[in-house]
């Protein structure tokens, strides 16, 4: 089945809405965009003479990291603690040497060339998140990623006209636009809405539809014809005499039957709209400058949790280091694991806390990263960049937004989430790839499965300290999930599963800020 906006939010995990604020300017009669949630960062001068408390912080994935630069920027002392041996959690770039051993069982070593990577977490950066300022505060350089392409494909197994070929995102979308700008401006014309609409109105709308859709006029029979040039062209404006060619459309039926035109609402997703970012290098440039900020000093890698308690006088975790327990204490604590992982940690944490982080549901995404020899899509299929979206199980597929034109390329092969990531999660790496490649060359021609150099997959639910790509609630309204935006004693929680912004690092970062403006509080009040 077409993966549908709503099918993917849910994938997500997201069910309530945004929960933005808009601010009207109300004089000007204009809106301007949703504004991130105010946070006054702590400040050095505000600790003055309340002695240096000490915080430690359980992972080092995103809002670990954001917890920790802003505790340690207002003066505080803080120590992470991280069961990997890097910072970013799922924010995880893999590049040449990377080793992974998943609890399947399989270790994987990439292979990929010199300059060559995949994120295989988060992967793209809208400009509202508070991601990019960090970006920006951290001195991480940016670049555009692609997130939308007239020129990647759209291709729908099925029984019509349009299926089981790669249609370019243009031609389905000229085709989608005008048939559906035709019957609206025929219902139009016909009266069929004259309970809603005045006669200007009626107007303006055909007026619009006429420009949208690109549809001929009353005389016309308000018809698509795709003779504009927007669905493509058979043969292309050129010199001289050569005034181009277009083919006709697709048949109505045919186009609504496809499903090809339920993709399009992502593109103007809240979270997903163009200009999206990336970090120029890989995503991991954030996390490894939050370590040089924060100071690696800060930090205990290969820590695994073991026991965390609010004791009388602050907090006291266990971990292993070295393979040996040692026990950390300090004033406060805040618990930057996932929840499903939090929750399988021995603690003195009341039941209802418990209950609280075990009603997260963890979700599943795969990705694969190929690295090819020969830059195919840009030689033979003319794409720079983008996305093409299927309803294989390879659901989505990459183009990379960086290094055009190079020699070498990595593509994200399949990004797929829930039952696709999981069946794909089952396999060994090889048998992914494999399966990758039969796939892909469905939609892309024998390219897809020539000039393999390298290849690297993740299954996050196969994935150590993470075992999942993201959660999703039941409900965040119901008064369990409210749970943990409180501190247990002297013991805080973070990160994006505590956002209506889950499955980005930028709700991890506004969950770590509403968490320091909280401790910060409490410490100010004693
Ligand atoms: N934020 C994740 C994505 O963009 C889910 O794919």
């Amino acid at each position: 089945m077409p993966q549908t906006r709503r099918q993917f939010l849910q994938q997500v995990g997201i069910t309530g809405g945004a929960g933005v604020l808009y601010s009207t300017m109300g004089a000007l009669g204009l809106t301007t965009t949703a504004e991130t949630p105010a946070f006054a960062a702590p400040a050095r001068t505000d600790l003055n003479g309340r002695g240096k408390k000490h915080i430690v912080i359980l992972g080092a994935g995103i809002a670990g990291l954001t917890s920790a630069y802003e505790l340690g920027k207002a003066g505080y002392k803080v120590t992470l603690l991280e069961a990997r041996q890097r910072p970013g959690g799922r924010n995880w770039t893999v590049r040449g040497g990377t080793e992974e051993k998943d609890l399947h069982g399989n270790t994987q070593r990439a292979k990929f060339s010199k300059g060559q990577y995949m994120n295989a977490g988060p992967g793209r950066i809208p400009q509202h998140h508070v991601t990019l300022d960090y970006c920006r505060e951290l001195g991480v350089a940016i670049e555009p990623f692609v997130n939308q392409n007239a020129d990647a494909y759209l291709y729908r197994e099925g029984s019509t006209s349009l299926s089981n070929k790669a249609i370019r995102h243009r031609t389905a979308k000229a085709d989608v636009y005008g048939y559906v700008s035709e019957l609206l401006a025929k219902a139009t014309d016909q009266g069929a809405l004259d309970s809603l609409l005045t006669p200007t109105d009626k107007e303006a709308l055909i007026g619009f539809l006429s420009s949208f859709g690109a549809i001929g006029n009353k005389a016309a029979g308000f018809g698509y014809t795709g003779a504009d040039g927007r669905r493509g062209y058979e043969v292309e404006p050129g010199a001289g005499l050569e005034g181009g060619r277009t083919a006709a459309p697709y048949g109505l039926s045919d186009v609504l039957a496809s499903g090809v035109g339920n993709y399009f609402s992502f593109e103007f997703g809240w979270d997903q709209a163009m200009m999206m970012f990336q970090p120029v290098g890989g995503m991991d440039r954030i996390p490894y400058a939050f370590e040089r900020a924060i100071g690696r000093e800060k930090f205990v890698y290969g820590a695994k949790v073991l026991g965390l308690r609010n004791t009388s006088t602050g907090v006291s975790v266990i971990y292993s280091s070295g393979g040996k327990p040692r026990e950390i204490t300090a004033d406060y604590a805040i618990c930057a694991l996932p929840p499903h992982i939090a929750a399988t940690v021995p603690s003195n944490l009341p039941g209802e806390i418990i209950s609280a982080l075990q009603y997260a549901r963890p979700t599943n995404a795969g990705k694969i990263g190929i690295e090819y020899g020969r830059r195919w899509w840009e030689l033979d299929h003319r794409i720079y960049g983008g996305i093409t979206n299927s309803n294989l199980d390879l659901v989505n597929m990459w183009y990379p937004s960086t290094g055009f034109h190079g020699e070498r390329g990595t593509m994200i092969g399949y990004y797929n989430t829930g039952a696709n990531a999981t069946a794909y999660g089952a396999l060994s790496p090889a048998a992914r790839l494999e399966r990758a490649i039969a796939q892909g060359i469905k939609i892309h021609g024998d390219g897809y499965g020539k000039d393999v150099k390298a290849s690297f997959s993740v299954d996050w639910a196969g994935t150590e300290y993470s075992r999942g790509s993201w959660v999703g609630w039941p409900s965040q309204t119901d008064g369990v999930y409210a749970r943990l935006l409180e501190p247990t004693g002297n013991i805080y929680f973070a990160g994006d599963h505590l956002t209506h912004t889950i499955a980005w690092q930028h709700g991890a970062m506004v969950s770590a800020r509403a968490t320091v403006t909280a401790l910060h509080s409490k410490v100010m009040s004693r």
